[in-house]
């Protein structure tokens, strides 16, 4: 006999069952109907918007798909958690916005291949908290791409392309490039205050800082467009098309150089250096004014010089006190002079002061907080 055959009932009384469930849940719907009728009948409205009312609710209190996106949800849900000053790492919703405001979306990328390098992977990871707080993508070039640093180029390229293949809602606006010698300092910043203001300057597409050598392209802010694709194409092919030009700093130099041209010039902003490209501070000297270093809040510390072989050394203690998460370093935005100097930033700059005067003038403050 086969063993399949005493679990089968023969089609008659299969049919009779399924007749009689039929039946009973037929009976439960109209059950339930009467039931909802009565009660919209009871609540004076119709009883569909009523039922309807009622979903969206319940929907609504999950947790939305905001972690991997830095929409304004990602920030209302308080994943931030408090700096251990005394020992508690309490959760708190530090970040306080209003339910309309719309934010811009970041992505951040950087480049880091060859063979494992502990002191930069640990600065890669330095990211990590603030990308998590604020859903930021983080893009992370492992292989060497193109010849020489220039890479980076081409890993930007990539990433905007993708974006730009998608349909426009679903693209990220910024993307923030960051060296991998750059240690996140202070996770409680978002990247979204260092956006021009819309829309009067909404024709700027790049946010980059000079130190004294000229460009520094260690880390810098792009709006993704197609200005920026062919932007860094353009500097990307500068050696093949004008080899006269002397890149002393090869790719930065080449961005430097196509920067500069008519083209791209009018949609570039040069802003103050310790904004978020800040070299270390003097920890000697407590008021250091330096306008190359980042100040005790700012958002990150980039190890830029190796002179010395020291670089290693210097981001393992720098990364150190990232990890600590003291009240020094760590504060809120409005416990720092981001907002403050920002504001004036797009003010003077929109009233006509070149950005020699402003930087110089912004950068050299010193940040005396006592909020
Ligand atoms: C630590 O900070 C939390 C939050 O401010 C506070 O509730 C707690 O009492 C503090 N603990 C100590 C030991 O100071
Ligand atoms: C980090 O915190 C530990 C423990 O409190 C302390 O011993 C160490 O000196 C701190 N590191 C730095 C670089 O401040």
């Amino acid at each position: 006999m086969s063993p399949i055959l005493p679990t089968r009932r023969p089609n008659a009384i299969r049919g009779r069952q399924n007749r009689l469930s039929t039946a009973r849940i037929l009976k439960y719907c109209i059950l339930a109907l009467l039931g909802l009728l009565l009660y919209g009948m009871h609540d004076q409205l119709n009883v569909f918007t009523t039922v309807f009312r009622r979903i969206p609710n319940t929907l609504n209190s999950q947790p939305s798909e905001a972690r991997g996106r830095n929409n304004l949800n990602s920030l209302t849900n308080g994943i931030g958690t408090a700096p251990k000053d005394n020992g508690s790492q309490e959760t708190l919703n530090f970040i306080s916005t209003s339910p309309t405001t719309q934010y811009p979306k970041f992505g951040k990328c950087t480049a880091s291949f060859g063979d494992p390098d502990p002191p930069y992977e640990a600065a890669i990871a330095s990211h990590a908290l603030h990308n998590e707080i604020y859903g930021y993508p983080h893009f992370i070039l492992r292989e060497h791409m193109i010849r020489g640093l220039w890479s980076k180029h081409g890993w930007i390229m990539t990433i905007i392309g993708q974006e730009l293949a998608k349909p426009a809602e679903q693209r990220l606006q910024w993307l923030l490039w960051h060296d991998r010698d750059t240690v996140l300092m202070n996770p409680q910043i978002p990247l979204d205050i260092f956006v021009p203001p819309d829309p009067e300057f909404s024709h700027i597409h790049l946010l980059v800082t000079n130190d004294r050598n000229g460009l520094n392209n260690g880390v810098f802010m792009v709006r993704v467009n197609q200005w920026a694709f062919k932007l860094f194409a353009s500097a990307l092919s500068i050696r093949e098309y004008q080899p006269e030009i002397v890149l002393k700093y090869t790719e930065q130099s080449g961005m430097e150089e196509a920067i500069k041209r008519p083209w791209w010039a009018s949609s570039v902003a040069y802003v103050p250096q310790r904004w978020f490209n800040g070299f270390p501070p003097d920890i000697e000297n407590a008021g250091d004014n330096n306008r190359a270093h980042s100040r005790e809040g700012s958002l990150l510390i980039h190890f830029a010089s190796n002179r010395d072989g020291l670089r290693p050394e210097r981001m393992a203690h720098w990364g150190e006190i990232a990890r600590n998460r003291t009240s020094t370093w760590e504060k809120p935005v409005d416990q720092t002079l981001y907002q403050e100097e920002i504001a004036e930033f797009w003010k003077r700059m929109g009233k006509g002061e070149s950005y020699d005067k402003i930087n110089k003038d912004i950068g050299g403050r010193t940040w005396s907080i006592s909020k």
